[in-house]
C-alpha cells in the first residue's frame, strides 16, 4: 500500500550540486516526502509551506553556509530536527554548530548511504518524540488552563454563595431582632392588660364599698355640722369637732376616688377646652391660700378641645396638682402647668399605646423631692402610696391614668430625687364640636397636713 504523502515524515534537502539531490531523492523519496532545493532562500520559502519535520543540507552553498541556515531555520522552526553534510575542510564551523545546539547530525562526505539513512531515520524518530512531548505538554497545559478556570469558576460560585449566606445571616438577625421586639411590645402590653384588669376588678369591687360608705358619710358631716353649731363659742370640743370634720372630707375624697373607677364606664366625653378646667384647679389652690406656693403657667393660645368627660379631667388635674402640692410640702416651691397641641406622625417616637395623631400635652411639675427610681415603676398602682401616715389612699394617679387610658390617651412621669416631678399627660384632640363647661361643684381642695 502506497504511503500518502501526507501521512510520511517530510524531509528537505538543500545542496546546490543537483546530483547530490538526485541521490538523496531516490534514497528517501519511499520513506518520506521529500523535498529538494538548492538556494537557501527558496529552502526558507519550502519551510513556510510545507509541513517539513527534517532538514539535511550541505555545508557549502553559494550565498551562505549551511550553519547559518539551520540556524535560522532553528529560531523559526524550533521542532524542526537540522543536519548537516560537510567536507573536513569546513569540520571546526560545524563542530561549533553542534556544540551550540543548532545542528542535530553531522555527515562526512562522502556520506555512506546506509550511515546517512541511519542518521535521518534517528531524526525523524527524535522529532516524532518532540512533537509528542509537544503535544503531551500542550494538552497538560490545556487541561491545567482549564483546571484553573474551573478553580476560578468554582471560587467565584463559593464567594457568591457566601455572599449569600450572609444576607441569610442578616434577614435571620434582623428576623430576630424584630422578634425580639416583638416579644419586649406584647410584653409591655400584656403588663398594661393586667394594670387594666387589675383596675377594673378593683373598681368593680371598690365601686360597691364605695357607695355604702358614702351613704354613711352623710350623717357623719351633717351631724358634726350640726353639733358645731350647737356649741357656744371657744368651746374647746369644737377643736375636736374640727378634726372630725377633716378626717370625714379625706373619706368624701377618698370615696369620691373610688366612685370615679366604677363610674368610668358610663363617662360621657365630650369636646371639652382642658386649659380652662386647668386654670379652675389652679385657681382652687390660690383660693385654698396655700402658704408658699408659686403657679406658673405656660398656655399655648387657642389649644383646641378635647374629648372627654369633664368632670374627670377635673379629677386627673386634681390629683395631679394634690401630688405636686403635697410633694413640695411646707417648704413650698413652684408648680408649673404647661399645655400645648402636638402631633406624632406614624414614625415620630412617642409614649407606647398612643396612636398617630393630634393630642393636647399638659404637663404639670413641681419642685418637690421628686420620684425614686425604686418606685417610678409602682406609682401608677391603686393603693400605692409613700403618705400613708397622712391619710392618702394610693388612688389618685391610678384614677388618673384610668381615666387618660379610656379617652385613648397617655401619662407619662419624669423625676429624679431632688430634681421634682414631672407629669405629661397626652389627650386626643376632638376633631371638631364646641367645647363643654364642665358640670359640677367646687369641691374643695385636699388639705395638706
Ligand atoms: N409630684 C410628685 N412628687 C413626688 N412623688 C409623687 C408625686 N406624685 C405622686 N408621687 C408618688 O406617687 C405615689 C402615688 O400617688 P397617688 O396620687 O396615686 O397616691 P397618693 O397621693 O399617695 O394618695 P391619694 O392621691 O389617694 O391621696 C405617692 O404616694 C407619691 O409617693
Ligand atoms: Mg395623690
Amino acid at each position: 500500500m502506497p504511503i500518502d504523502a501526507k501521512d510520511k515524515g517530510h524531509l528537505l534537502v538543500v545542496d546546490d550540486e543537483p546530483e547530490v539531490l538526485r541521490s538523496i531523492r531516490r534514497l528517501f523519496r519511499k520513506t518520506y516526502a521529500v523535498h529538494t532545493t538548492a538556494s537557501a532562500e527558496e529552502a526558507l520559502g519550502i519551510m513556510e509551506t510545507e509541513p517539513v519535520d527534517v532538514v539535511l543540507s550541505d555545508q557549502r552553498m553559494p550565498e551562505t553556509s549551511g550553519v547559518e541556515l539551520l540556524g535560522e531555520i532553528r529560531r523559526r522552526f524550533p521542532l524542526v530536527l537540522r543536519l548537516i553534510i560537510t567536507a573536513y575542510t569546513d569540520i571546526d564551523s560545524v563542530i561549533a554548530a553542534v556544540n551550540d545546539a543548532n545542528i542535530f547530525r553531522y555527515i562526512k562526505k562522502p556520506w555512506d548511504p546506509e550511515r546517512l539513512a541511519a542518521a535521518v531515520d534517528d531524526a525523524f524518530r527524535v522529532h516524532d518524540e518532540l512533537v509528542r512531548r509537544r503535544d503531551l505538554l500542550e494538552n497538560l497545559q490545556e487541561r491545567f488552563g482549564d483546571l484553573e478556570v474551573r478553580v476560578t469558576e468554582k471560587t467565584e460560585k463559593l464567594l457568591s454563595a457566601n455572599e449569600a449566606l450572609k444576607a441569610v445571616y442578616q434577614e435571620r438577625d434582623a428576623l430576630i431582632r424584630s422578634l425580639e421586639e416583638e416579644i419586649r411590645t406584647r410584653k409591655a402590653m400584656e403588663a398594661r392588660l393586667r394594670q387594666a384588669q387589675k383596675l377594673e376588678a378593683i373598681g368593680t369591687l371598690a365601686g360597691g364599698i364605695a357607695h355604702d360608705f358614702n351613704n354613711l358619710l352623710y350623717p357623719i358631716i351633717g351631724f358634726t355640722e350640726m353639733a358645731m353649731d350647737d356649741l357656744p363659742p371657744g368651746s374647746p370640743v369644737k377643736e375636736n369637732l374640727d378634726e372630725v370634720l377633716t378626717a370625714a372630707d379625706r373619706a368624701a375624697n377618698l370615696v369620691r376616688q373610688i366612685l370615679h373607677f366604677s363610674r368610668q364606664r358610663s363617662a360621657r366625653p365630650s369636646p371639652v377646652d382642658a386649659t380652662r378646667i386647668l386654670e379652675d384647679v389652679l385657681a382652687l389652690i390660690r383660693a385654698d391660700d396655700v402658704p408658699n406656693i408659686r403657679i406658673a403657667r405656660e398656655f399655648e393660645p387657642d389649644c383646641g378641645p378635647v374629648m372627654i368627660d369633664p368632670d374627670h379631667l377635673h379629677l386627673v388635674f386634681m390629683n395631679l396638682c394634690a401630688n405636686a402640692l403635697q410633694a413640695m410640702g411646707k417648704e413650698g416651691g413652684t408648680l408649673a402647668a404647661a399645655c400645648r397641641e402636638t402631633e406624632f406622625g406614624p414614625d415620630d417616637p412617642r409614649p407606647p399605646d398612643l396612636a398617630p395623631g393630634r393630642y393636647l400635652q399638659i404637663v404639670v411639675s413641681d419642685t418637690g423631692p421628686g420620684i425614686g427610681e425604686d418606685i417610678l415603676e409602682k406609682i401608677f398602682d391603686p393603693y400605692f402610696t409613700t403618705r400613708s401616715l397622712e391619710g392618702s389612699s394610693g388612688l389618685g394617679l391610678s384614677v388618673a391614668l384610668g381615666i387618660i387610658q379610656k379617652t385613648g390617651g397617655a401619662i407619662e412621669v419624669a423625676g429624679e430625687p431632688g430634681g421634682g416631678a414631672a407629669f405629661r399627660v397626652y389627650l386626643p384632640m376632638a376633631a371638631e364640636g364646641r367645647p363643654a363647661s364642665p358640670d359640677r361643684a367646687v369641691r374643695p381642695f385636699p388639705r395638706r397636713k
